[in-house]
């Protein structure tokens, strides 16, 4: 499989959180051969989850990581204790993903107060508590609220109806995905008064909860010809949920989504969604490539931010042997 290196933006989050991280204000890493790496996984239960963790371990022997990798299966109290037991093991650098925004937060002061650089990826935390460049070196992700904007956008583009009905299958609740890629949408679609949200509902960035929701919310708004998906698992199931009511993807629902997954690719090619935004799960290299950065002395910015393409009909295709 062909595995693509995160493009990185070189803007960074100066014009929108601030300064950069200052080395000198955080943790200091020595440079040497061999690291001990705690990456702390949320879950398991989705491939972008997968891919990642995939990601962080593909990178570990080129990067001279000794990896700790944990599974919190979707529990932020496990999140926060598989961090504390990397902490007790005396690892050099902690790589976390943070499940929710808020209760993720004593982790990464734990991680502050034994000496331990930790870089965000993926997610963030509520940055009104814990700061990069303060208490976590940086965040290395995608800008959420863009991906958002950016669904809402291709959504303006190319519904061709009078009025669009939009049901909203949100990701995990409190997690900074959800929170952005709601915002990002929300406000780009209320530019355009032939759209009302009928529906936003949580489910959870998993398939199986897409699709109970979706059959749900089909019952109470049956007239719904537009879903938006905060990632590719629910839209998938989504899709599943219309089909077994007899609507028709694609036709006579628009499917609009996030992330990038084999099945959603797939599932453009096939004509039953519309489009998926990137979030890419890949951070091995790049988490290698800010670490050894941050062990040189370089500035590191405070949020590393990653470039999203986009896919539809017009690029599926292409793309569709690279994805996870
Ligand atoms: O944080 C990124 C999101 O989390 C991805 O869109 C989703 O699939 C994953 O679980």
């Amino acid at each position: 499989m062909k595995r693509r290196t995160l493009l990185i933006s070189t803007v960074v989050a100066g014009a929108l959180l601030g300064t950069t991280a200052m080395a000198q204000d955080l943790p200091p890493l020595e440079q040497k051969d061999r690291y001990k790496v705690g990456f702390a996984q949320m879950e398991s239960n989705n491939p972008w989850r997968i891919a990642e963790t995939k990601s962080f371990h593909d990178t570990a022997e080129a990067c001279g990581w000794d990896l700790i990798a944990t599974d919190a299966a979707g529990s932020a109290a496990k999140q926060v204790a598989d961090v504390d037991s990397m902490i007790a093991q005396g690892i050099d650098v902690l790589f976390l993903p943070p499940r929710e925004e808020k209760p993720l937060i004593p982790a990464v002061m734990k991680a502050r107060a034994a000496g331990i650089p930790t870089f965000l990826v993926d997610r963030s935390v509520d940055p009104a508590v814990a700061k990069p460049g303060e208490h976590f070196v940086a965040f290395l992700g995608s800008d959420f609220i863009d991906q958002g904007s950016r669904a809402a956008q291709w959504l303006i583009e190319n519904f061709d109806g009078d009025k669009g009905i939009i049901v909203q299958l949100e990701g995990t609740t409190g997690s900074s995905p959800a929170n952005d890629r709601k915002k990002g949408f929300d406000d780009a679609i209320a530019a355009d008064d032939r759209f009302e949200i009928v529906a936003s509902q949580t489910g959870d960035f998993a398939r199986d909860l897409g699709r109970q929701v979706m059959e749900t919310l089909l019952q109470a708004h049956p007239d719904v010809n537009v879903v938006y998906a905060h990632n590719d698992e629910m839209a998938i199931g989504a899709i599943q949920a219309l089909e077994l009511a007899g609507r028709k993807p694609g036709e006579d629902v628009t499917i609009v989504s996030i992330d990038g997954t084999r099945d959603a690719l797939q599932a453009i090619i096939d004509g039953k969604m519309g489009v998926t935004v990137e979030s890419s799960p890949f951070f091995g290299p790049l988490a290698c490539e800010v670490m050894k950065k941050y062990a040189a002395g370089e500035t590191i910015p405070e949020w590393v931010k990653v470039e999203d393409r986009i896919f539809t009909k017009d690029n599926a295709a292409d793309h569709i042997d690279e994805a996870y």
